[in-house]
């Protein structure tokens, strides 16, 4: 196995494919950089370094197969281009990166025009995850599946039942569509976590560190995942410098390098309403326009703001509802996240099973949860579910909470508390079972200002009112 790219995460998963007992030919653009990798790790395995990526290339038995582990975009264009002067036919170049799918396409169809096998594979779990066991979702024609599946397989983590977290998602760029998706989810999924904490420490009047206690406790329930697990341990951090929580020193603007925005413009062209994810990607926008909040602080009226004492609802009330508003949110962005998948395979024709994916994200990735096994199960139980929120055992859970649900929206709303995940997703929520929508609304405006026509739910057929006649009807 050869690996490009000896940053932290392609040098972890050249120590990960070591570990495994696999020889692993090393290179990087910077020779430095590779020598002191050899320094620092080269007892670990065995490991076979080059100065130019030819050496490299014919280092490697065959068929060859390397992994590139470089920023995505140029720098990957770049080394996807030498790698592929320097091999021959059907050897695998896979892409390890968070590379749009979209270029994933492209570069597959460019490969396979010179013969080349082109994976583009997600890999999730940051950089311990890289090193002890990622969730990987590797896509690429099926042929490369059957030599680097064994491989991936290898490092990949293990769910309980012991099944690697590593499958063939499907054609040219579905893995790196899949992981695209993973990341909106996980944006949501920090958001509505985020949501819970500021309605915990603003609304309720709790430190960090009982806060941090709460959310140890909610992560060895239902609710338990890696997401609340490292947010608890954030929690209880005291800053060295001022002894204050580090929360309250960490400037509260939130970073993103583009993976959940691409999820949301990809939702809105499939027209796939993944609004907890979109709701999430703009809350960290909000956060991050620190000039526009400055001036607004202060300065935009409030309303006339309840305390927590005036909402009725005692402490530890409080706290349980807002556990199930969050378990609620989660399980519409987890919906919506997989509703996206099932559109992103139609339409590009990758015959991606979403069971599979859950059964891949129940270890090793950043979304990791309890949670995800019950997402499983709901798909091996019925593949063809129309929505995850439809599955039988979820039904259930949302009839548990669905009331605490609206109790914290109308909190947030009351205490004045921004929520935006929790809300938009109680929108959906009630959107998807409500009888009739104002949609209708919508096609009688439409058709009014520009005759775009409507539908009956009484007969078939496509119709306009002479709005500026008799206002009869015709069929158009
Ligand atoms: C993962 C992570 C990983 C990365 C995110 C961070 O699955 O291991 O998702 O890919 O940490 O891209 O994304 P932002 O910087 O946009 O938050």
């Amino acid at each position: 196995m050869g690996v490009v790219g000896l940053a932290v995460m392609g040098s972890n998963l050249a120590r990960n494919f070591a570990h495994h007992g696999h020889t692993v030919a090393v290179y990087n653009r910077t020779t430095a950089k590779t020598e002191k990798f050899i320094a620092e790790h080269g007892d670990e395995g065995e490991f076979v370094p080059s100065e130019t990526i030819e050496k490299f290339v014919a280092s490697l038995e065959r068929p060859r197969r390397a992994i590139i582990m470089v920023q995505a975009g140029k720098a990957t264009d770049a080394v996807i281009g030498q790698l592929a002067d320097a091999m021959e036919d059907g050897d695998v170049i896979i892409d390890g990166g968070n590379s749009l799918f979209t270029d994933t396409i492209r570069r597959e169809r460019e490969m396979a025009a010179r013969n080349r096998h082109f994976v583009g594979a997600g890999i999730s779990g940051g950089e311990e995850g890289a090193l002890n066991g990622p969730s990987i979702m590797p896509g690429g024609p099926k042929e490369s599946w059957e030599s680097l599946g064994p491989l991936l397989e290898s490092i990949a983590a293990r769910a309980e039942d012991g099944t690697p977290c590593v499958t063939h998602v499907g054609p040219d760029g579905a893995g790196h569509f899949v992981k695209m998706v993973h990341n909106g989810i996980e944006y949501a999924d920090m958001q509505v976590i985020g949501e819970a904490y500021q309605l915990l420490r603003f609304g309720a009047g709790l430190e960090p560190a009982e806060i941090a206690d709460i959310f140890t406790e909610w992560n060895s329930g239902k609710l338990g995942s890696y997401l609340i697990e490292i947010t608890a341990e954030v929690l209880r951090q005291v800053d060295a410098e001022t002894g204050k929580p580090l929360v309250d020193v960490i400037l509260d603007a939130a970073g993103q390098k583009g993976t959940g925005r691409w999820t949301v413009k990809e939702a809105l062209d499939l027209g796939i309403p993944t609004t907890g994810i979109g709701e999430a990607v703009f809350a960290r926008a909000l956060s991050s326009s620190l000039d526009q909040r400055a001036a607004a602080q202060g300065n935009l009226p409030a309303g006339t703001l309840k305390s927590f004492g005036d909402l009725g609802v005692d402490r530890d009330e409080f706290v349980e509802k807002v556990r199930k508003a969050l378990y609620a949110s989660k399980l519409v962005a987890y919906a919506q996240g997989f509703d996206e998948i099932k559109a992103g395979s139609a339409e590009y024709g990758w015959g991606v099973n979403p069971g599979d994916m859950a059964m891949i994200w129940r270890a090793g990735c950043i979304i990791r949860a309890v949670f995800l096994e019950r997402i499983k199960e709901a798909y091996d139980n019925n593949p063809e579910l129309t929505s995850l929120l439809l599955d039988p055992y979820f039904n259930s859970e949302l009839t548990d909470l669905v009331d605490a649900w609206r109790d914290v929206v109308v909190y947030a709303t009351r205490l004045g508390l921004p929520a935006p995940v929790f809300t938009s997703s109680l929108s959906y929520y009630d959107s998807l079972r409500a009888e009739r929508l104002p949609a209708a609304v919508i096609q009688g405006q439409r058709d009014f200002f520009g005759a775009h026509t409507y539908q009956r739910v009484d007969k078939e057929g496509t119709f306009h009112t002479l709005w500026s006649g008799d206002r009869s009807e015709v069929e158009a």
